[in-house]
C-alpha cells in the first residue's frame, strides 16, 4: 500500500502566493509523483472558527475547490472533498478532545496570534488543532504537506497519537509535516509577519490580475540598503522577494542574486511581477473556465466524498471499539 498524504485548505478568503508556495505547489508535485495516496480537502469546519458572513461562506468553499483544481489538484489522482461532508472528521475530533489537555491548546502559537489580532476566542478556535489531528489520522496519513505555521499543529497530532496509542492500544502512526523551500512567505507590506488571509493588505492573490500584481509588487516594502541580496536575518523584505522570484522562476536563490547584481529595486520588481504573472496564467485561465461550471465542480467533490467516507468510517469504527463505545 502506498503511504497516505493528507492536507487541507481553509476557505476563509482567497488563496495567496504563500498558500501556493508553502503548500499547494508541493501537494500537486506529491500527487503527480504517483508514490502516495493523496487526500486533499476544503477545511470548511475550520473556516467557521473565524468571524464570517454566512451568506458568503458557501461561495468561498466552492471557490476554494475551484482554486485547488486550477492549481493542479487532479481528482483522477487525488481524493478531493469537503471536510464537513465526511462527518467522521467531527466525530473523531470529539474523541481526541477527551485526551487533549486544554492547557496545551491554549499555548498554541496560531491560537495566541489570532487572539493578539483581536479575535474573540470561541471553543472551536481553541480546538482547531484537535480537528486537524482528526483530519490527518482518519486517513492514517504519514505525511502532511503544510507551511511552517502549521508545524506545531502536526506536532500536536503526533502527541495525540502517542496518548491515544498509550491509552487504547496501537492504532495510529505519527505523521510527519513536510515543508517546501518556501515554508513561510512573508507579507508584502510587513516582512516580520507571514502573508496571511487575515491581513489582505500584504497578500498577493493567485487570482490577481497582471496590473494588480505589478502594482502590489511595486509597493512591496524593501529596505534602505541598495542591491538585491538574500539574507533573511538582515534583509527580510528583500530576501522574501528573492525567494518568491526563485520559487516562481525555478532559478536557484544564488543565481537570482547574481542575475540582479547591481540592478535597482524598480527593475527587479518589474521582472518579479512578470515571472509571477506568467506562472499564474495557466492557473487563472483554468479558474475562469471552472468558475463557469459549478455543476462539474460540485459533482467532482461529491465523488471525492464517496471515496473518502468509507475509509473514514472504517477508522471511526476501529476507534469507537478501542475507546469502549458500543
Ligand atoms: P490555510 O488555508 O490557512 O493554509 C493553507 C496552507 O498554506 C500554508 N500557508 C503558508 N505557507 C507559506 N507561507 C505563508 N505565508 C503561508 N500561509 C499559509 C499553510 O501552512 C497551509 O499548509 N489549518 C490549515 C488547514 C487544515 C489542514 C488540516 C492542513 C485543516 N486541517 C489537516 C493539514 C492537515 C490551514 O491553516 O490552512
Amino acid at each position: 500500500m502506498k503511504p497516505v498524504i493528507v492536507s487541507g485548505l481553509k476557505p476563509s478568503g482567497e488563496l495567496h502566493i504563500g498558500n501556493y508556495l508553502g503548500m499547494l505547489k508541493q501537494a500537486v508535485e506529491l500527487q503527480n509523483s504517483n508514490k502516495y495516496r493523496c487526500f486533499y480537502f476544503i477545511a470548511d469546519y475550520h473556516a467557521l472558527t473565524q468571524r464570517y458572513n454566512p451568506k458568503e461562506k458557501a461561495e468561498e468553499i466552492y471557490k476554494m475547490a475551484v482554486d485547488a483544481f486550477s492549481a493542479g489538484i487532479d481528482p483522477k489522482k487525488s481524493v478531493i472533498f469537503v471536510q464537513s461532508h465526511v462527518s467522521e472528521h467531527a466525530n473523531l475530533a470529539w474523541i481526541f478532545n477527551t485526551i487533549t489537555p486544554v492547557g496545551k491548546l491554549q499555548g498554541m502559537i496560531e491560537y495566541k496570534e489570532k487572539l493578539s489580532e483581536g479575535q474573540i476566542p470561541n471553543a472551536g478556535l481553541l480546538d482547531y488543532p484537535v480537528l486537524m489531528a482528526a483530519d490527518i489520522l482518519l486517513y492514517k496519513a504519514e505525511f502532511v504537506p503544510v507551511g511552517e505555521d502549521q508545524r506545531q499543529h502536526v506536532e500536536l497530532t503526533r502527541e495525540v497519537v502517542r496518548t491515544f496509542n498509550d491509552r487504547f492500544g496501537k492504532t495510529f502512526k505519527e505523521p510527519k509535516a513536510v515543508h517546501t523551500k518556501a515554508p513561510r512567505i512573508m507579507s508584502l507590506d510587513n516582512p516580520t509577519k507571514k502573508m496571511s488571509k487575515s491581513m489582505p493588505a500584504g497578500c498577493l492573490y493567485l487570482s490577481d490580475s497582471p496590473e494588480v500584481i505589478r502594482e502590489k509588487v511595486k509597493r512591496a516594502v524593501t529596505d534602505s540598503l541598495t542591491g538585491i541580496d538574500y539574507d533573511p536575518e538582515k534583509r527580510p523584505a528583500v530576501s522574501n522577494l528573492v525567494l518568491v522570484y526563485s520559487e516562481f522562476s525555478g532559478v536557484p536563490i544564488p543565481e537570482v542574486v547574481k542575475k540582479f547584481h547591481g540592478v535597482g529595486y524598480a527593475k527587479f520588481k518589474e521582472e518579479l511581477a512578470e515571472v509571477i504573472t506568467k506562472t499564474l496564467k495557466p492557473f487563472q485561465e483554468k479558474r475562469k473556465k471552472l468558475l463557469k461550471d459549478k455543476r462539474l465542480v460540485m459533482s467532482t467533490l461529491e465523488a471525492g466524498t464517496k471515496k473518502a467516507k468509507p475509509i473514514a468510517q472504517k477508522t471511526m469504527k476501529e476507534v469507537a471499539k478501542k475507546v469502549g463505545l458500543i
